[in-house]
């Protein structure tokens, strides 16, 4: 075991705040500490009512903090402190000038780049934590090159394959860790210290090292192969449906194929959260940077396919519900991006009721622990959209309910009961595929789910 230092992590959010509690849950030696600009989250990380939602969060959180973790919000003293800083901020999709709709927009980068240099002194070891372009590590310790006086900098890239909703389960029995640094001594010293902060609980195996292009990149690609067979599943489902065949049944028989593999292979109304669409794009805008239009073009075509699918679920909707959903209650039961998370970035349900209000419908949202984002999501469309936390009232008087969110809760709720109460014919759109459609059409229903065939009354 080395001996205790001090790390701290700049950005205290969905990958700051859950990597650097397992650390510190694994490395009682060392001291952790989290910064953030925003104040109110590192109050709410102090509180108990944390500013995510993640199972075994909160848990992790109670036994550490205080101890060897601790959120603060004076970012230039953890700077002066650290040994070790962990660079966790994030890295959207530019919305302005070159590159825009495309490009990482690298201004929280830099700006947190800027503070470590004006405030660090002696040895540091800086990590890329954040998803970024291949190539950024070359332009921090280009600005880091600019200090006058006493620091060294070495540069480490560290990038995060957690998912959100397992976050705790993926941190702590990771399917590897990738540290990517210069092969320089100085570079494969600072890599080794990073290292050894994982051997704490990785099999060292699991513990990739490779140079700083490499991890950089890695973690850009293996985003773009996962969205990739999310997309690859959905255009299948979108045949399955024209030709009766079931997508879960197609999945099943070709994930089977042991040079396939059944990961991934569930088809739904499309993918969401902060990372895939931003990831992807980004890739693409490299991509064309070094005039490789053929790559680029291939890999923005995953993310056109998934808005396709968003915009076939709606017009599926439309079409069912005799082409008007003018005034009528349509009940959306998630609105999280995925299950066991509240985080709304880029939630296909953003697309499909915003679909479904330009059709003047009325919406209902209902969701066990995303209300709060959805709502700032829709500020601008409360007139039309209700928010219910219980979903047999969000379908009181609905004429369809569509699951936008593969919660559990949801495969088990009284469909009979709500079908009473509800407008008919009645419809459920399974845009997760989590329901027992037979069932469903049995008591009434008229059940439309991904690559199924259709079950009219
Ligand atoms: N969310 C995921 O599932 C996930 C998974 C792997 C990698 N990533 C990557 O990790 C990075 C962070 O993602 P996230 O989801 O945690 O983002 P987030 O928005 O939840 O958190 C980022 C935090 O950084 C803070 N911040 C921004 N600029 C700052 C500054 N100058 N000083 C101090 N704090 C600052 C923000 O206030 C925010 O709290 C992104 O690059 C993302 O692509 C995300």
């Amino acid at each position: 075991m080395s001996a205790g230092k001090n790390i701290l992590c700049i950005g205290a959010g969905y990958v700051g705040g859950p990597t650097m509690t397992v650390i510190a849950a694994k490395c009682p030696e060392y001291r952790v500490t989290v910064v953030d600009i925003d104040k109110n989250k590192i109050e709410a990380w102090n509180s108990d009512r944390l500013p995510i939602y993640e199972p075994g969060l909160d848990e992790l959180v109670h036994r550490t903090r205080n101890k060897n973790l601790y959120f603060s919000s004076d970012i230039e003293k953890g700077i002066r402190e650290a040994d070790i800083i962990f660079v966790s901020v994030n890295t959207p999709t530019k919305t302005f000038g070159q590159g825009a709709g495309m490009a990482a927009d690298l201004q929280y980068w830099e700006k947190t780049a800027r503070q470590i240099l004006a405030n660090a002194e002696g040895r540091k070891v800086i990590v890329e934590k954040s998803t970024l372009p291949v190539r950024t590590a070359a332009a921090m310790k280009r600005i880091f090159n600019g200090k006058t006086h006493d620091a060294s900098l070495e540069v480490v890239s560290n990038p995060e394959f957690l998912a959100e909703g397992t976050a705790i389960r993926d941190l702590e029995k990771p399917d590897r860790v990738l540290i990517g640094s210069r092969e320089t001594a100085e570079g494969i010293r600072a890599r080794e210290e990073i290292v050894a902060i994982y051997a704490h609980w990785v099999p060292r195996e699991k513990i990739i090292e490779s140079n700083v292009w490499s991890s950089e990149l890695s973690k850009l690609a293996s985003n773009a192969f996962l969205a990739q067979r999310i997309s690859s599943i959905n255009s299948f489902s979108a045949l399955c449906e024209a030709t009766e065949a079931d997508i879960d049944q197609v999945a099943y028989a070709i994930g089977t194929d042991s040079r396939i593999g059944p990961d991934f292979l569930k088809a739904s109304v499309g993918f969401g959260g902060s990372c895939f669409r931003k990831d992807i794009l980004n890739l693409v805008y490299i991509c064309q940077g070094y005039g490789l239009d053929a790559v680029a073009d291939y890999w923005r075509s995953v993310v056109e396919m998934n808005e396709w699918q968003e915009q076939r679920f709606v017009r599926n909707m439309l079409s069912s519900l005799f082409n008007t959903v003018a005034g009528k209650r349509i009940a959306l039961f998630g609105f999280a991006f995925k299950a066991n998370t509240g985080d709304t970035r880029e939630s296909p349900a953003i697309y499909v009721a915003r679909g479904l209000l330009e059709e003047r419908a009325h919406v209902v949202i209902s969701d066990p622990k995303a209300l709060e984002n959805a709502r700032k999501d829709l500020e601008d469309e409360s007139e039309n959209v209700t928010f219910e936390t219980d979903p047999y009232k969000a379908a009181e008087g609905a004429h369809a309910i569509a699951i936008l969110t593969e919660w559990d809760l949801y495969k088990d709720l009284d469909y009979e009961k709500i079908f009473q109460t509800m407008v008919h014919p009645a419809f459920i759109f399974d845009g997760r595929n989590i329901l027992d459609h037979r069932k469903l059409f049995s008591l009434g229903y008229n059940v439309f789910g991904i690559g199924k065939p259709f079950l009219k009354h």
